[in-house]
């Protein structure tokens, strides 16, 4: 029996990859034009990271990490974020000494052992930013304007961004004190799971699968609970966004997944997808640094879940830049012209021309089928008489136009074309 790879992943298929191409190429080009810069963190990490920094009482630390033991009896697990490790690197590496603020981008897989579906894997790509050592509300606006652009940037439309303020140290634990009475006062409506934890943590009834929000009808709000500090801060990233003309919704019950959010949360949906509609997840976290073991930093990011967002780019037709595997294909005829087609794909390679050519000695008829499959624009022929009047027959697909050009003078001739 042939092996299949495990449940909940997939292969990116070459026929697939230039939309993956496309978008990762998108992030960098808009993250860079931010000031971002590329950070790339280990795959796994120690599972304490996680534990501290995502929190213990969240689905994903609870049941979604591919969590072992390496052969030095380490608790490893393979990130299901890139928060955690990015706060990590940054401290590991004291990157915030050289520098008041930091702005970092990523692009990469996280693992979470999930429930399959369409759009929710167990290996799954994000790109995400993440910015150290400011919580101005104009640095939590560029985040979210950040992630607007780069979603036009893709053509994408329809999409909705929810917004939020979570509170902070001074306030929350009122808010959460609230949350939890309102519970307990209600306790045979929640599901199994929030009545386990909702002394732990009763913001995780809010974003509970099964429901309890809806359950528990009119559930504390956060904006009743501000501290002054936070609601100003709400104020002025609301007026930063107005005025850059991003539009958003208030959601007083957004409160993700995560732990480590404070303040500012947010969370971009896009229509189409059907259940699996969150497209990039965000907020601030000003105590991760702190939880790891830092000075207290602010810090804000998100991060964009690229395999929902290549769904959404074909649910919404986009078109996609592609590009064709070759420009030249090299048809070979007899055994004595394959090392000069080879000379010559070497060439045109070398001058910035994608070639390939053939390998296999079929007959010509098949080769220009090759040629076709691979959407090559030219197929250079080389046999014979072509090796004896050193000129090779150039045939452009197109117009089936033949000339004959001089080897020394092909990729010449090519790139001008
Ligand atoms: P998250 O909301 O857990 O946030 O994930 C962000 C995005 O990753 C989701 O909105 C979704 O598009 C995608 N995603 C998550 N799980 C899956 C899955 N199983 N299959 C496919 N896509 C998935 C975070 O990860 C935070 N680190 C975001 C952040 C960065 N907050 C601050 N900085």
């Amino acid at each position: 029996m042939e092996i299949q790879s495990p449940k909940g992943t997939r292969d990116i298929l070459p026929s697939e990859i230039h939309a993956w191409q496309w978008v990762e190429k998108v992030a960098r080009s808009v993250f860079e034009t931010y000031g971002y810069q590329e950070i790339r963190t280990p795959i796994f990490e120690s599972t304490e990271l996680f534990v501290r920094g995502v929190g213990d009482t969240t689905d994903i630390v609870e049941k979604e990490m591919f969590t072992f033991n390496d052969k030095a009896n380490r608790s490893i697990s393979l990130r299901p974020e890139g928060t955690a490790s990015v706060a990590r690197a940054m401290l590991q590496n004291r990157l915030l000494d050289a520098t008041s603020v930091l702005k970092l981008y990523y692009i990469g897989q996280m693992f979470r052992y999930d429930r399959p579906q369409a759009g929710r894997y167990r290996e799954f790509w994000q790109v995400g930013v993440e910015v150290f050592g400011a919580d101005n509300p104009a640095v939590d606006a560029e985040v979210i304007a950040l992630g607007t652009h780069f979603f036009s940037a893709l053509g994408l439309k329809n999409l909705t961004l929810r917004l939020n303020n979570i509170g902070d140290h001074a306030c929350r634990p009122k808010y959460v004190e609230a949350l939890r009475a309102h519970a307990e006062a209600n306790l045979d409506q929640l599901c199994g799971k929030c009545r386990g934890r909702y002394q732990r943590n009763p913001l995780r009834i809010l974003d509970c699968k099964n429901g309890c929000r809806v359950a528990l009808g009119d559930m504390p709000k956060v904006t009743d609970y501000w501290c002054a500090p936070c609601r100003e801060h709400f104020n002025v990233l609301k007026g930063h966004l107005d005025e850059s003309g991003v539009s958003y919704e208030q959601d007083p019950y957004l409160v993700r997944g995560l732990d480590y959010y404070s303040r500012t949360t947010f969370e971009f949906m896009v229509g189409g997808l059907g259940a699996q509609d969150a497209i990039g997840g965000a907020g601030r976290y000003d105590y991760l640094v702190e939880e790891l073991g830092g000075q207290p930093t602010p810090g804000i990011g998100f991060a964009l879940g690229v395999d929902r967002i290549i769904l959404a780019l074909e649910a919404q037709n986009v078109e996609i830049p592609i590009q064709s595997p070759v420009v030249v294909y090299i048809a070979v005829l007899g055994d004595e012209a394959m090392p000069v087609a080879f000379q010559l794909a070497q060439n045109l390679r070398y001058s910035g021309i994608r070639a390939d050519l053939e390998y296999t000695a079929r007959s010509l008829k098949a080769q220009m089928k090759t040629a076709n499959k691979l959407d090559a624009q030219y197929v250079v022929m080389i046999g014979e008489d072509e090796i004896k009047a050193k000129s090779a027959t150039v045939r452009e697909m197109g117009s089936g136009d033949q000339q004959s050009v001089a080897f020394n003078q092909l990729a010449e001739t090519l790139s001008s074309k």
